[in-house]
């Protein structure tokens, strides 16, 4: 009744941003992400009987605050194995904590998987996808390894709002730099930045209108290992992004001073030839992904700035291990 489950980040190209249903968890738009391969989370889980109510410990430390999210997605992995037991979770990633990375997204596809595994049960990755989805969006992206393909579906219920793969990761080597401006908790969560910017941005209607163009560019960008289509639409979907979230009431600016410069110097480095694009999540750090030739410069440049704290690199990993 234990299993442990190594699931790795990943990062949206094409952003999912903005729900269909806060209760499910639909995203109101599909994602295009790559899955990193040097940043992971291990997640043990074990069913006892003899346990009276779930545990959860991140990092080595208990962590009553998150757990009621834990449990409610534990609730919907045992609804759907027919169990009643509950379970300790110990869960730690090895990327820097309080670096203001995203960990939901590894974070939930290893819990999901490690549960799953633990009860024997040997469910399709699409339903794995759907029930990490249920944890947090981005986590249905990264059971799956490579380049992904998140669809934001149509039925009512979410079955048909599930990640796949569209190539994995051998198929188009990519390296991403993960410049690090700021560290700590970001100070408001994308749940929130997408309900601010959804009922008050006047660009979020456009955001919406304007997205399956992105997905369908995106995926021909990627079948065709076109780096320069790939570059200008990610970085179209990620400032229409912030755009939407910027022009929220109250306001969310998720930048720094330093995030400006990193987008600078890649704008620099990309003008003279380099193969390098930037994207940016709901925080302060700026992910440039490149062309494996150009990423020692792109590495190098970055550390000068000033305000880049540290810079981590890696290539595009594989889904869901069972360690
Ligand atoms: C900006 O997956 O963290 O990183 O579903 O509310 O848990 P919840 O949101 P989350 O949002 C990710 C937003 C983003 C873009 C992306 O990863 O697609």
């Amino acid at each position: 009744m234990q299993a442990t489950v190594r699931a790795r980040s990943n990062i949206a190209l094409v952003k999912y941003w903005g729900k269909a249903d806060a209760a499910l968890n639909i995203p109101a738009v599909g994602s295009i992400s790559i899955t990193l391969d040097k940043l992971w989370t291990d997640t043990s889980v074990r069913f006892d009987a003899a346990l009276a109510g779930d545990r959860l410990v991140l990092g080595g430390e208990e962590r009553g605050d998150q757990l009621e999210r834990v449990s409610r997605c534990l609730d919907l992995v045992r609804e759907r194995a027919g169990v009643d037991l509950k379970a300790e979770v110990i869960s730690s990633n090895n990327f820097p904590t309080g670096a203001g990375l995203a960990s939901s997204a590894s974070g939930f596809a290893a819990l999901v998987g490690a549960a799953a595994a633990a009860l024997g049960r040997d469910w399709p990755s699409r339903e794995l996808s759907i029930l990490a989805r249920r944890g947090s969006g981005s986590a249905a992206r990264s059971i799956f390894g490579g380049f992904v393909d998140m669809h934001r579906g149509s039925a009512a219920d979410g079955s048909d709002s599930y990640a796949e793969p569209l190539a994995d990761a051998a198929s188009w080597p990519l390296t991403v730099i993960v410049a690090i401006t700021a560290r700590g908790e970001k100070a408001v969560g994308s749940g929130e930045g997408m309900t601010r910017s959804a009922g008050f941005s006047p660009y979020y209607r456009a955001w919406i209108d304007s997205h399956p163009a992105d997905m369908a560019a995106a995926r021909q960008a990627i079948r065709a290992r076109d780096f320069a289509a790939l570059a200008a639409v990610a970085e179209a979907s990620c400032l229409k992004m912030h755009a939407a979230a910027m022009s929220a009431t109250p306001p969310l600016i998720y930048w720094n001073g330093a995030t400006l410069d990193c987008l600078q110097r890649i704008g620099e480095l990309k003008a003279k030839g380099l193969a390098v694009f930037f994207t940016i999540d709901a925080g302060p750090q700026v992910k440039a992904v490149c062309l494996p030739e150009a990423a020692g410069e792109v590495g190098r440049e970055l550390r000068k700035l000033p305000g880049v704290k540290d810079v981590i690199v890696t290539g595009l990993g594989p889904g869901l291990e069972r360690l």
